[in-house]
């Protein structure tokens, strides 16, 4: 079989080259980082079940409209997505106080916001991802005007469904960071697709009746029970790989 060449490795997925053009391969890997790669570790079968949640959520999101990358799930740690060119910005949405919202502005954790606030942080890793504003954005070319109005529209909308969607399940959306990509069509037109993933590792998700953590704070604050937060998270979506937890422990790769 032809080896795929990897395209790049980040902390918490390898990209390879899909099977066509203009396809790659996210492949999930059990790593997790935090505080920008200054605490690591490994959440064993994490890469299992953000390919299965990711999957599902793009998915729904697909249903209601919502351009994504996703095309399918290869297999237990793969999926095959659009190849589009990242904005270099990760769009942070903010339903309730937590994490650096409430250390920057002395906002006590759990504080419902009276709206979603929505913050973008510049993607670089040796600048630590600063903070920055619409206009930092544009002044220093990482999207346009009509860009930025879109990849708004496209988070509220983001927002409101997968909010309805955790409420369903007993679960809190307290925040979420969003990345966003250009799909370049043969036509010449150029289209804002939401890339990258979304699950765990990057949403603050709470039980509604106990305000447990059910994501990735759990292994910032060595909290324990990681494992079985994102396990919990998919068996409430109705994903969890059938033959159960010891199915997400697989390491195997079916081609
Ligand atoms: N459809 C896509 N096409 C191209 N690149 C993508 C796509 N979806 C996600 N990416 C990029 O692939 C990488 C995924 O790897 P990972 O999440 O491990 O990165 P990371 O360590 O968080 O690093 P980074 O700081 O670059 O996000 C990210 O850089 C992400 O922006
Ligand atoms: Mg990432």
């Amino acid at each position: 079989m032809k080896r795929r060449r990897q395209i790049y490795e980040g902390k918490a997925k390898v990209l390879f080259e899909g099977p066509e053009p203009g396809t790659v391969i996210q492949y999930f890997k059990d790593d997790a980082t935090a505080f920008n790669n200054k605490k690591k570790g490994v959440i064993t079968g994490k890469g299992v079940l953000n390919n299965r949640i990711s999957e599902y959520l793009m998915t729904r999101l697909g249903e209601v409209g919502v351009p994504t990358h996703f095309i399918r799930r290869l297999n237990m740690r793969e999926q095959l997505v659009r190849e589009v060119e990242i904005v270099p910005i990760e769009v942070v949405v903010r339903n309730v106080a937590a994490g650096s919202l409430s250390k920057r502005f002395g906002i006590p954790e759990g504080t419902p916001l009276p709206r979603a606030v929505i913050e973008y942080y510049y993607k670089n890793d040796e600048l630590d991802d600063p903070m920055c504003s619409e206009e930092h954005i544009t002044a220093f070319g990482w999207a346009t005007v009509g860009e930025i109005d879109e990849i708004v529209s496209l988070t509220i909308r983001v927002n409101d469904f997968l909010c309805g969607l955790f409420l369903g399940i007993g679960i809190r959306l307290v925040d979420f960071k969003l990345e966003f990509g250009r799909l370049y069509h043969d036509n010449g037109d150029i289209q804002l697709v939401l890339a990258d993933e979304i699950s765990p590792d990057n949403c603050r998700l709470w039980d509604i009746a106990t305000n447990e953590k059910m994501d990735k704070d759990r292994f910032r604050r060595d909290m324990g029970k990681v494992e079985e937060a994102y396990q919990e998270v998919a068996r409430r979506l109705g994903i969890l790989p059938e033959s159960g937890p010891a199915d997400a422990r697989s390491t195997d790769t079916i081609q």
